[in-house]
């Protein structure tokens, strides 16, 4: 397969309400630093050559309000196009995907949420992918040991079941990059069996992929790729971005 110039495009889901940051604006439009999260997230895709294209699915009543932003960043000359996104994750990933033109070979996905993903990244996810995988995902060890239990309601004790390997764990990342074909069908598939009642349980667009029976590669993730999604992720944000900046200042 010859795949020499064949340009990524990104699909940036960032309709989200942040409920677990607690009130305030959505969460892909709070600040880090001087700047929304939405707006580093984009950042960091563009910065990768292999990136031709971001379409970013807003908050549905949010769409002009995202445009002058990114406009306001200095995003405006780069091809970036903004969608209404949906009630679901999964929901906005379609939406957005469909702003993708049909040809495109190589889409990758990434949370508005994870502002901070270094660009090697998103370079290694693309060229993975140009590289022959279906679907491939950042991700990294685990430092918890993690137990299953037997959910109960707050208060309650929960019984351990079991306590997988942590060695064979890892804590998967975004960008996830795809095949477009794939994606597509993946998503179409998803939503037939959404209106059929039976919504596949996944929480991530790999998930899909492995759901439907395709074969998902992972690939290093990086620590600073964390997704922001409780109080203290912001504070660790700031912090990595402080360093960042003054490193950068040297
Ligand atoms: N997302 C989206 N559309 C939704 C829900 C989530 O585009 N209907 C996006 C979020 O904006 C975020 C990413 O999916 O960039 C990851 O989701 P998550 O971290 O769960 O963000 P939120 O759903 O906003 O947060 P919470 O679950 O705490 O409400
Ligand atoms: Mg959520």
């Amino acid at each position: 397969m010859n795949t020499t110039g064949v340009v990524a495009a990104a699909v940036v889901p960032a309709a989200g309400r942040g409920e677990r940051l607690g009130p305030g604006a959505p969460k892909a439009l709070r600040e880090l630093g001087g700047a929304p999260l939405l707006v580093h997230a984009v950042r960091a895709l563009a910065r990768s050559r292999a990136i031709g294209l971001v379409v970013v699915a807003a908050p549905a009543d949010g769409v002009a309000e995202v445009v002058g932003l990114l406009d306001s960043h200095g995003l405006a000359g780069k091809d970036v196009r903004v969608v209404a996104g949906g009630a679901t994750r999964q929901e906005s990933v379609r939406l957005g995907l469909a702003a993708v033109p049909a040809g495109t070979e190589v889409v990758l996905v990434h949370d508005a949420a994870r502002p901070l993903v270094p660009v090697e990244v998103v370079d290694a996810v693309a060229a993975a992918v140009r590289a022959g995988a279906e679907a491939v995902v950042p991700a990294v060890p685990l430092a918890d040991t993690v137990k299953r239990v037997e959910p109960r309601p707050a208060g309650e004790p929960e019984p351990v079941l079991d306590t997988p390997e942590r060695a064979a764990l890892r804590a998967v990342q975004t960008p996830q990059g795809f095949r477009y074909d794939v994606l597509v069908e993946v998503h179409a598939k998803a939503l037939a069996e959404e209106a059929a009642g039976m919504a596949p349980a996944v929480t991530d667009d790999a998930g899909l992929v492995e759901h439907y029976g395709g074969r998902v590669v992972v690939v290093p993730g990086h620590e600073e790729a964390f997704k922001v999604t409780r109080p203290l992720d912001l504070v660790l944000a700031e912090a990595v971005l402080a360093r960042r900046r003054a490193s950068d200042g040297f």
